[in-house]
């Protein structure tokens, strides 16, 4: 049975949908039905779909008690709304139901776990979260909370361990049928961990040990946690919170990690050998991965800034997107991030032009557009020195553009949204060390309305970054600073809106 706080959300959601014009959304981008989207939860494919689940407060577009908003898709482009999913109804979770995860069980049935958050006034009037791992099983629709939650109680850690800070839960299967989940959390230093927990069914937990540690390295509480095995290599994702700056590895603020390494599946023991970030630009966080059916690992990330995502217009009645679905691989130690595949069948009205000089500003005839996929190689003009700087513009018009900037001198690409039509004073540039031969990059730069995903090299690194500029500004132009030629294919990204397929 539906509580009453859950068939409320619904009602509310399915009115209020229809209040968002459909050119007000990203086009193949999923965004919240209504009101706020943080995280993506329970990404999933079950019952020959693909499930998105959210972060979502349906009734305004800031984040509030955190209910489960529920999409589905057979293309990951594609969304078509379910009926939210889980709302904070329940005595351990009154105050959210936080991030987690989901599972198929043998018999059929589809399992979320996910966080349950109940706060506390202290007596100097600071409010504490206790958070509280809890499950819910269901058929892809509805979801019923199960009788014995919390089924990891915070009281059960070891002494020192948080129990404030403990929180989204990601599962796997082992190979033997067991199942093993693993939490965020802090010990006692501040520092933050990923634990390891066992359970023979998916319904009694027991707690096994600290998987990873962070020792203070990569910001502080680790959240938002995912673990795989990638050609041949084990994969732990983290989103840490209040990063110290590296170099232009990591910068301050929210941030993402992926560690890659080994696992031994008898011992589960996750040993560390490389570190990087997942996305180098501004806006991306929390990401969590799929297994398709044909044996692709793909990840998806809410496309977003905790540090900015409050500085928006107050007339907008949504806010927050996820990613585009990202294909991911290993090769020599490092994570490759390519467009998901099926974005090639919204490839539309193909344009291309090969060794265009680039020098003053250069306008292409047919290169324009907001829903737009454009693969771009550069390299110095033959037998001359190695230009300085190269731009592209996009989203532009006489008042905006965002440019993305690449300087051979330091080997940096730069993304700034300065002239977005941003009216405040967040950050709105990011810098990214990138390899390059004697100033040769390639890039592959995805719009679509309100973002810019921009792939170098193959997948090497992303830059991302949401931009709110009006959509008649929607030139696109090149220049450089030194002479470069440039090949270029463009092409328009159709249009998906309202589950129109044009
Ligand atoms: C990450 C996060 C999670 C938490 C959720 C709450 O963005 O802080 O750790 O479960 O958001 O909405």
């Amino acid at each position: 049975m539906n509580s009453q706080t859950l068939r409320e959300a619904r009602k509310y959601e399915e009115a209020s949908e229809k209040m968002i014009p459909a050119d007000h959304r990203p086009s193949f981008h999923l965004s919240v039905r209504t009101g706020w989207m943080n995280d993506p939860n329970g990404f999933s494919y079950y019952k020959g779909r693909y499930h998105m689940f959210y972060q979502y407060y349906p009734y305004d577009s800031h984040w509030d008690s955190m209910h489960w908003g529920h999409a589905v898709s057979d293309d990951l482009l594609h969304w078509e709304y379910l009926p939210a999913a889980l709302a904070p109804d329940e005595s351990y979770d009154r105050d959210g139901c936080f991030s987690g995860n989901a599972m198929t069980l043998p018999d059929g049935r589809q399992l979320l776990m996910y966080t349950g958050v109940v706060q506390e006034r202290q007596k100097n009037k600071a409010v504490v979260d206790w958070q509280n791992q809890c499950i819910a099983v269901g058929d892809g629709v509805d979801y019923e909370k199960y009788e014995n939650n919390p089924v990891i109680d915070a009281k059960d850690l070891p002494e020192g361990f948080s129990r404030q800070d403990f929180r989204d839960p990601k599962l796997w299967r082992k190979s033997d049928g067991t199942y093993r989940c693993i939490v965020g959390n802090r010990p006692a230093d501040g520092s933050g961990q990923i634990l390891l927990f066992s359970s023979p069914d998916c319904f009694s937990w027991k707690y096994e040990k600290v998987f990873a540690a962070n020792n203070n390295r990569f910001g502080l509480m680790w959240e938002c946690p995912d673990f795989f095995m990638l050609d041949g290599s084990a994969v732990l994702l983290v989103s840490p919170q209040d990063m110290l700056p590296e170099g232009f590895e990591y910068h301050n603020g929210n941030g993402t990690l992926c560690l890659i390494g080994d696992y031994d599946e008898k011992t589960d023991t996750f040993t560390e050998q490389h570190n990087q970030s997942v996305d180098y630009g501004i806006d991306f966080y929390a990401p969590q991965t799929v297994l398709t059916p044909d044996g692709r690992r793909i990840m998806i990330g809410w496309m977003q800034n905790w540090d900015t995502c409050n500085f928006r217009s107050q007339n907008v009645s949504w806010f927050g997107q996820m990613s585009l679905p990202r294909e991911l691989h290993v090769r020599d130690g490092r994570l490759y991030q390519t467009p998901v595949r099926e974005l090639d069948q919204l490839r539309r009205n193909r344009v291309d032009y090969q060794n265009v000089l680039v020098s003053e500003q250069v306008h292409l005839e047919g290169i324009r557009g907001r829903r737009v996929d454009m693969e771009l190689t550069i390299r110095p003009e033959d037998g001359q020195e190695v230009y300085h700087e190269f731009m592209l513009n996009f989203a532009q018009n006489d008042k905006y553009h965002t440019t993305l900037s690449y300087h051979t001198r330091n080997s940096i690409l730069k993304i700034d949204r300065k002239f977005s039509g941003s009216r405040r004073a967040i950050i709105h540039q990011r810098r990214s060390l990138v390899n390059s031969k004697n100033g040769e990059l390639k890039l592959r730069v995805i719009l679509d309305r309100f973002s810019a995903e921009i792939f170098v090299n193959d997948g090497e690194q992303v830059m991302t970054a949401t931009i709110y500029t009006e959509q008649e500004a929607d030139g696109i132009s090149f220049s450089a600073d030194g002479a470069v030629r440039m090949d270029i294919t463009r092409y328009e990204l159709a249009d998906y809106t309202g589950g129109k397929k044009d």
